[in-house]
């Protein structure tokens, strides 16, 4: 854990928060690195689960929301930790306006709640069939009482979740398409299925909201811990809305011509436990040229840094020129193809820059040398094996792709 966390942060992808002023527990900063990861790692999710289906609605609620959602979802009531004698609330509270008209506010400690809230205008604009889903990714913030183990439990966090609406009769088939579906997605990201537990989540233990909850555990090397569940709600949320709010919140099945309040299947992410787990899983050491190295064996789907390319030589004009051609065409094809980023690297010699792309998992370096002067071919390094290939320039954008 130690390597990783020392690792995240000389290579850029996560600071601690505030670090300058000596930190804020439970708050980290994303690097530039770590951005495009976590970027990564959401699209996934977000092609997967929304553009790939047709059942799928996005939203992206506010994170301030009036303070009667969560006393009708129960988070005023019940949103607790033990703390010595007394329960103590773990949702942060702001005000809201100045003086004494001040209104007290929370920050919303989960997105399911601006999914809930949003669930009749997703209805009255696009008369979606059951099932379906609203699915959204965001901020959410808890004051855990004892944050730790790097962004393992922070206390401003980001999730992605969708609440799926089903008819009450469905739950059980629907959870279960969910269950693979979420095993299906950590596996494409670049979690391992012999890493991820399924816990069933027994009778006291779940929140008020659930009727069943699996939480999937996954192996972090402090032990193995959530990384994701997966619940039941019933109507509990709907219905809450509904009695508290005032508002008609059942559907009307026009196949049917019955009316009711639909059910709910939520499949919940936090997305610093995906992209921890993403890093552990990636942490690889090994012995490369009778070297030992450290390198992040990620997806290529998921590695923020497509490719580098390299002259062999800094001092080498020509070699310079041909390599920035060549980075020049990557460069704009990338920025064309679904945003791939191609990184520049002539800092240090050869050697070192395998390394240090190696340890940001780039999957290949692309090196221009003598050679390509004469016959316009570079050679690709792969990085997990090491090996090089003489390939044609004209060929690169293919191979990439
Ligand atoms: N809407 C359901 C819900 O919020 P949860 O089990 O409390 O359920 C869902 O949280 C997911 O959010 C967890 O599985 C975990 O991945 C993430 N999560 C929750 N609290 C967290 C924290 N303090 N730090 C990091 N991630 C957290």
């Amino acid at each position: 854990m130690e390597k990783i966390v020392s690792l995240s942060k000389r290579r850029g992808f996560i600071y601690p928060g505030s670090e300058i002023y000596g930190g804020l527990s439970g708050t980290w900063d994303w690097g530039h690195l770590g951005l495009m990861l976590k970027k990564n790692i959401e699209n996934v999710w977000w092609r997967m689960f929304v553009e790939d289906r047709a059942d799928m609605y996005g939203v992206d609620a506010a994170i301030l929301m009036n303070k009667a959602v969560w006393e009708a979802s129960g988070h005023v009531s019940g949103f607790s930790d033990p703390l010595g004698a007394t329960r103590f609330n773990m949702m942060f509270e702001t005000k809201i306006g100045a003086g004494e008209e001040a209104a007290t506010s929370y920050l919303r400690p989960e997105t399911a709640g601006g999914i809930f809230v949003n669930f009749k205008n997703t209805v009255d604009a696009y008369h979606p069939k059951l099932p379906f889903g609203i699915a959204q990714i965001g901020k959410a913030f808890r004051n855990e009482i004892a944050p730790r183990d790097f962004i393992f439990r922070v206390r401003e966090l980001e999730q992605m979740e969708i609440e799926y609406f089903v008819r009450p009769r469905e739950w059980e088939s629907a959870f279960e398409e969910w269950r693979e579906r979420a095993l299906a997605y950590m596996e494409t990201v670049g979690v391992p299925r012999n890493m991820v537990h399924e816990l069933e989540v027994p009778d006291g233990d779940r929140a008020h909201y659930s009727k069943r909850t699996i939480d999937f555990e996954f192996d972090f090397p402090f032990g193995r811990k959530e990384l994701s569940g997966l619940a039941y709600r019933t109507d509990f949320d709907l219905s809450a809305h509904a009695k508290a709010s005032g508002q008609d919140l059942s559907y009307l099945d026009v196949a049917t011509g019955e009316r009711f309040v639909p059910h709910v299947i939520e499949p919940s992410f936090g997305v610093e436990r995906m992209v921890l787990a993403v890093l552990t899983s990636a942490y690889t050491e090994d012995e490369l040229g009778g070297e030992p190295r450290t390198y992040l064996k990620f997806n290529k789907a998921i590695a923020p840094i497509k490719a580098a390319v390299f002259p062999l030589l800094k001092n080498k004009p020509e070699l310079v020129a041909k390599a920035r051609e060549v980075y020049a065409i990557l460069k704009k094809e990338g920025s064309r193809s679904a945003g791939w980023r191609i990184m520049w690297d002539d800092n240090g010699n050869i050697g070192k820059r395998y390394r240090r792309q190696d340890e940001i998992g780039t999957p290949a370096c692309i090196t221009i040398d003598f050679q390509t002067l004469e016959d316009d071919t570079v050679t690709v390094r792969d990085r997990d094996t090491g090996k090089q290939e003489r390939v044609a320039i004209s060929k690169l954008t293919e191979i990439l792709k």
